[in-house]
């Protein structure tokens, strides 16, 4: 029984001193330990939600218990305690009045006597009380859901993690819960930075306009011509010109009396097919006029050549009759290859003026 006593703790007290002051609520400040049981046993019964739950209520309770313990002490009657230190006193009294029946010893003095003296009588109530004892241990239980004073860690550990920052469980040694990762501060924004194009712009700007660069820029663009112009002169001068021989067809492609056109543009030379003193022949007229050397035109309409620049007139023969002109147009060598193609020769020519018209190799006879 000694030890069970020991072991009861503050909270089981507390709790005991509430189903006490229950029963002193409901009965009525009867103080025998006949009555508690029957009224231990009714409080749960009428009104189990009526217990005091927190210390103020305890302790109203408790002044209800010392108020009956005084008035039972003292017939004469006197006023309730009203402070704590009054409940103290009508608790050590109550103590002491519990105790001397039983041992006979001195009364407590100091608060850890009263709570001692109140833990032996929790323990008497519990040995004699028989039917109260379930009743008083229930809202004991109770307290202990309220108030788990065996979860909460020790006061030098929870002293400990506010000094580090940490938590109990930590400081203890154990698995470290994992953190919350905390928005990292705003870095100040950086200043605005200046154009870099336009210090680029001004700075190659610069540069070009110092006069030691603009006289470096002469330099290399005299050398760079210079060097273009030499290497001009180092290739040779070739004029790409038509070949001066070049086959125009067999005879029976030019009709009598027609002017072929055809090769002007490529090879400068009309092949005329007409009746020449007497003769009827294929002869090639070189397309430049014998003035100032333009190229005249053939007027099918009019039956002559016209020369755009003066107006020089030729027939169709190429005997000159109007214009500047001074002589008649100059014929091409020409001659019937062993392949039945009549083919011109431009290295050679024929003047009129000068009787070569009438050269063999100056036309083809049909
Ligand atoms: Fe042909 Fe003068 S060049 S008329």
């Amino acid at each position: 029984m000694a030890d069970e006593k020991k072991k009861l703790s503050t909270a089981d007290i507390l709790a005991q001193a509430r189903a006490q002051a229950a029963g002193g609520d409901d009965g009525g400040a009867e103080s025998s330990q006949e009555d508690q049981p029957q009224e231990s046993a009714a409080a749960p019964e009428s009104s189990p939600s009526e217990a005091p739950k927190s210390t103020s209520d305890i302790l109203a309770a408790a002044r209800a218990q010392a108020k009956g313990g005084e008035e039972s002490a003292k017939p004469s009657g006197g006023d309730a305690p009203k402070g704590t230190s009054d409940i103290l006193a009508a608790a050590r009294a109550q103590a002491a009045g519990g105790d001397k029946p039983a041992g006979g010893g001195a009364a407590p003095k100091s608060t850890s006597d009263i709570l001692a003296a109140a833990r032996a009588q929790a323990g008497k109530g519990g040995d004699s009380g028989g039917a109260s004892a379930p009743a008083a241990k229930k809202p004991a239980a109770k307290a202990k859901k309220e108030v788990p004073v065996g979860d909460l860690p020790p006061v030098k550990d929870m002293v400990e993690a506010m000094k580090s920052g940490k938590t109990t469980e930590e400081v203890k040694g154990g698995p470290a819960k994992p953190r919350i990762p905390t928005k990292p501060p705003k870095s100040p924004k950086p200043a605005a930075k200046a154009p870099e194009g336009g210090s680029r712009r001004n700075a190659l700007l610069a540069f070009l306009l110092a006069p030691f660069a603009m006289a470096w820029t002469f330099v290399g663009v005299v050398g760079g011509l210079g060097t273009l112009y030499v290497a001009r002169f180092m290739m040779p001068n070739v004029l790409v010109e038509p070949p001066s021989k070049f086959k125009i067809g067999p005879p029976t492609d030019y009709g009598f009396g027609t002017v072929a056109t055809k090769w002007k543009a490529q090879y400068g030379v009309w092949v005329v097919n007409t009746e020449y003193n007497g003769r009827k022949m294929i002869y090639a007229l070189i397309s430049v006029c014998t003035h100032l050397g333009c190229t005249p035109n053939w007027l099918g309409g009019e039956q002559k050549f016209k020369c755009p620049c003066h107006g020089s007139g030729f027939y169709i023969t190429g005997i000159n009759f109007e214009g500047p002109a001074p002589r008649p147009l100059e014929r091409a060598g020409i001659a019937l290859g062993s392949d039945g193609m009549l083919e011109v020769d431009k290295s050679v020519k024929f003047q009129e003026e000068l009787g070569q018209w009438n050269d063999p190799a100056s036309f083809v006879e049909v």
